[in-house]
Order: structure tokens, then C-alpha cells, then sequence
């Protein structure tokens, strides 16, 4: 599904909205992202632009469940089924992303935004990248780009990511296509961490069709459904990038980050440019919820698992709630030690049962209450390898940052304090009693 059918698709839910008076890209329209709630949004006039602007498309999971026309509880099962089965996308020659291609670059004329007046300068936000390692193939990753004139951006690579590895195995420079503009699927995939050589672009298409197009002049393909595509190569050259709001809504630090040469873009003949809030609802989404799928597999090697959620308090990356029908009084423990190695970059994880409402922050918050005591539910791993973008860690430039992590159990615990086990009466008795429903329509309420 692209981008446009997509936005039909929301548009006749009546979840599109549209700001036609101008809105200026320069610290105007994240504002007025932030103020919509990050409601899908389709500003018609950006100031000093002639592209239309698109934000906060995938802010919330029933969003992406239509964007993928699934629902909300199959996304678990739909980003696992393209994790174990990628499809090869088809080729074409002809392609919406290439009606105009341009020689002449001025990347002034786009509306890319100016989040914040602390930022380092306008940030293409929701550029999803393509690039080629020499050894293993295509890769697809999100890189927020800082435009430093009409042809050049600094871009942030995360060291050990594949667009950082690629670019190593690169001394003369690294050929990059950025798409922006792009369908569900694809923003997915570009978020997700498969195993290395793995085509995230035949993720993308086993999530929902996404043919591709030969670049015209760099090696790359690109979904040819893209809105707009930039063609360019990084360059050894190193600048300062940032300051930039991160995922844990703090400011991410400057850092020395290479400088990517644009060369050519070719985009749709009306072509609309897509904007995402760095630290907002949809960066956490899209950041998160393909974690999920990886903590999912490595928990169920060892317990029976249900769900799991990382939940957007943690930033949608630091903190993941593990929910398992617990058949085995140590499944607790096991299921978080799993949860920590399928996403190394975790740092909190909560185990729950599955009579617990996981979307609910105050049914977790009652498992905890009723079922963990500190001294056997929880376990403290200090001194561990932790995510970059934790500001409370230690952080050592070229070095992986290192933090502690914690896991609570809060299943419903099978070992009495005196280390006998429980009955099932018993622990039955931890379960919470609920009041029957009813409706409340036959009744007649009357207001005083
Ligand atoms: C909205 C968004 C913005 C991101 N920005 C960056 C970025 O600027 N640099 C980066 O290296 N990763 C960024 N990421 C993370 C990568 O896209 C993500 O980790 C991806 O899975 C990396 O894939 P790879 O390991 O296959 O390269 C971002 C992710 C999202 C969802």
C-alpha cells in the first residue's frame, strides 16, 4: 500500500485532518503537530515551499494496523511473519517517484522543519535511507539529516548500525538514495534490525506490496512509490550534527557526523513531503514496535509468551512489558533475562500475567503492588552494555554506553516466602475479582 492510498484510506476513516491557511516550516508547524496530538495532519501550504507537508501518520498502533489494512492485535504477527519471510520485491521502469527528476539540487526547497529553536538548524526527520554494504546488501534505516546549504546535510549514523558499517567498508564514500514520503510498511521496515544481510527492502514487502525502481544515478533501488527521492553518496568529510531532540525527549549531544553530497532528486509531479515529531508518538512507535516481534521470539525459546509491549513512558525503547502465561515457578526470571537479549539496548523490563491488561499503566502498576516483593521478584544487572540514548548512563565517545538494568517479576509468585510452593487455590487468590458486567442502559440515571 503507498503513501497515497494510505492517506485515501484515512481520509475516508475521517482521521485525516487539513490546515489549508500557510503554516511556516521554521518552528511553526512542529508546534502545531505537537498542539493536533500528532493527529495525521496534511498542511496544504507550507511557507516558502510548494510541497504539501504530511506528519504524524503512524502515531498510533490502529494507524499502522491500517496502513497495513490488518488489525491492531495481528501487528505482532504480521512484523514476525516478515521477519521469518521476506518476500523479494518486484522490479519496475516505471515509477510515481521518478515523474520529475531534477539535476539542479536546492534542498532549500523543500519544507523541511525546524523542530525546535535549541536544534542545530531544518532536520529531515522522516527520510528513510538506502544504502549497499559491499558484503552484505541492501540496508534500510531512518537517519535524521541536518541541511547545512542547498546540496549538503550531515547525517547521523549510530555507530555499529548498518548504515555505519557499510559506510566504513567504504573509503571513497557511500552511495545513499533517501526516500521521503513513504508507505507504513516501508517506515517499518526501515526501523526494524534484521539479521545482517537480510533485505530490509523484502520486509517492507512482505508487510504490503512495495515494488521497487532502479535510482538513476546511483546504484540503489527505492520504493517506487515513494514521494521524493534524494541521490547523493556520504562523504569522509566530518561536521557537527545536532543539537536534536531524541526519542527520550532530551536534547541528543553535537557530534562529528559525515556529510552526505546530493546529487539528483527525482519525486512525483504533485509530490507531498512527510514530517515526523523527534520525540513525539510516532518516532517512538516506529522505533519500539519492531523490537517487539525480536523480544518476542527470544522469550518464547524459553516460556510461554503472549505479548509484548515497550511502552511509550520508556520512549518506546528502554522499558518493555513481557506478558507470559507462566506454566514453571522460574518462567518469571527467564522470561526477563530473554526480554534483555532480544533488544540489547533495553533497560527495564517488567514480566506480567496474562489476566492483566498490558495497555493499561494501572493494571501494571497493580501487579506490581500485589505480586513482587523487591528482595525475590526483582534482579539488578549492574554494568551492562546499554542504548546511547539513555541520558542517565555512562557515556564513553567510541565506546558502547553502559548502564544497569533491572527486571521485576511480577507473576503471580509460586514460591511462598518460607520456600514452599503455592497450590493453585492459592495462587488463584492472587488474581484480581472483578465485578460483572452489566449495562448500564436499562437503568434510568438521573441527574441532580
Ligand atoms: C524516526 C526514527 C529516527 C531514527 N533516526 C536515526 C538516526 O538518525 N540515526 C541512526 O543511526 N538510526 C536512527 N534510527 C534508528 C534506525 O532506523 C533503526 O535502529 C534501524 O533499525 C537500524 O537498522 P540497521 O541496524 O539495519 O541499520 C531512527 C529510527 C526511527 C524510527
Amino acid at each position: 500500500m503507498s503513501l497515497r492510498r494510505y492517506l485515501r484510506d484515512l481520509e475516508s476513516a475521517g482521521r485525516l485532518l487539513t490546515v489549508v491557511r500557510p503554516v511556516d516550516p521554521h518552528l511553526e508547524m512542529a508546534t502545531v503537530i505537537h498542539a493536533l496530538g500528532e493527529q495525521p495532519v496534511r498542511f496544504e501550504h507550507a511557507t516558502g515551499s510548494g510541497y504539501p507537508v504530511v506528519a504524524g501518520l503512524c502515531s498510533r498502533r490502529d494507524l499502522l494496523a491500517l496502513g497495513l489494512g490488518i488489525a491492531r492485535e495481528g501487528l505482532l504477527a504480521a512484523l514476525r511473519q516478515a521477519l521469518h519471510h521476506p518476500v523479494a520485491p518486484e522490479m519496475v521502469a516505471d515509477a510515481p517517484c521518478q515523474e520529475v527528476v531534477d539535476e539542479r539540487v536546492c534542498l532549500s526547497h523543500l519544507p523541511i522543519l525546524t523542530h525546535l529553536s535549541a536544534d542545530g538548524g531544518p532536520y529531515v526527520s522522516a527520510g528513510v535511507a538506502v544504502v549497499k554494504d559491499p558484503e552484505l546488501g541492501r540496508n534500510l534505516s531512518f537517519h535524521r539529516l541536518l541541511r547545512l546549504d542547498d546540496r549538503r546535510f550531515a547525517i547521523r549514523l549510530v555507530e555499529g548500525r548498518g548504515t555505519h558499517t557499510a559506510w566504513q567498508k567504504a573509503p571513497g564514500g557511500l552511495e545513499i538514495a533517501i526516500c521521503i514520503g513513504n508507505a507504513p510498511a516501508v517506515l517499518l521496515a526501515a526501523a526494524m534490525s534484521p539479521a545482517p544481510g537480510t533485505d530490509e527492502l523484502a520486509l517492507a514487502n512482505a508487510l504490503a506490496p512495495a515494488p521497487l525502481v532502479k535510482c538513476r544515478t546511483v546504484d540503489l533501488e527505492v520504493p517506487a512509490d515513494a514521494e521524493i527521492v534524494l541521490e547523493g553518496h556520504i562523504t569522509r568529510e566530518c561536521v557537527d550534527e545536532g543539537p536534536f531532540l531524541d526519542l527520550t525527549e532530551t536534547m541528543d549531544l553535537v557530534r562529528q557526523q559525515p556529510v552526505v553530497e546530493i546529487q539528483c532528486i527525482t519525486h512525483r509531479r504533485d509530490a507531498l513531503y512527510q514530517a515526523l515529531l523527534p520525540g513525539g508518538l510516532e518516532h517512538k512507535l516506529l522505533m519500539g514496535m519492531p523490537r517487539e516481534p525480536t523480544i518476542y521470539d527470544q522469550v518464547s525459546r524459553l516460556c510461554d509468551c503472549v505479548t509484548v509491549l515497550l511502552t511509550p513512558g520508556g520512549g518506546s525503547w528502554l522499558h518493555a512489558v513481557v506478558q507470559i502465561r507462566k506454566r514453571h515457578a522460574d518462567d518469571g526470571r527467564r522470561a526477563m533475562e530473554a526480554a534483555l537479549q532480544g533488544h540489547p539496548s533495553l533497560k527495564h523490563v517488567l514480566v506480567v500475567e496474562d489476566d492483566i491488561n498490558i495497555y493499561d499503566p494501572a493494571e501494571l502498576e497493580w501487579s506490581i503492588a500485589t505480586r513482587v516483593q523487591a528482595d525475590t521478584s526483582m534482579v539488578v544487572w549492574p554494568d551492562q552494555g546499554g542504548s546511547s540514548l539513555d541520558p542517565s548512563a555512562l557515556h564513553v565517545p567510541g565506546q558502547k554506553s553502559r548502564t544497569a538494568k533491572v527486571g521485576i517479576d511480577a507473576t503471580i509468585p509460586w514460591i511462598k516466602p518460607a520456600g514452599e510452593l503455592r497450590t493453585e487455590a492459592e495462587r488463584n487468590a492472587f488474581r484480581r475479582t472483578r465485578y460483572p458486567f452489566v449495562s448500564v442502559n436499562q437503568y434510568v440515571l438521573k441527574k441532580d
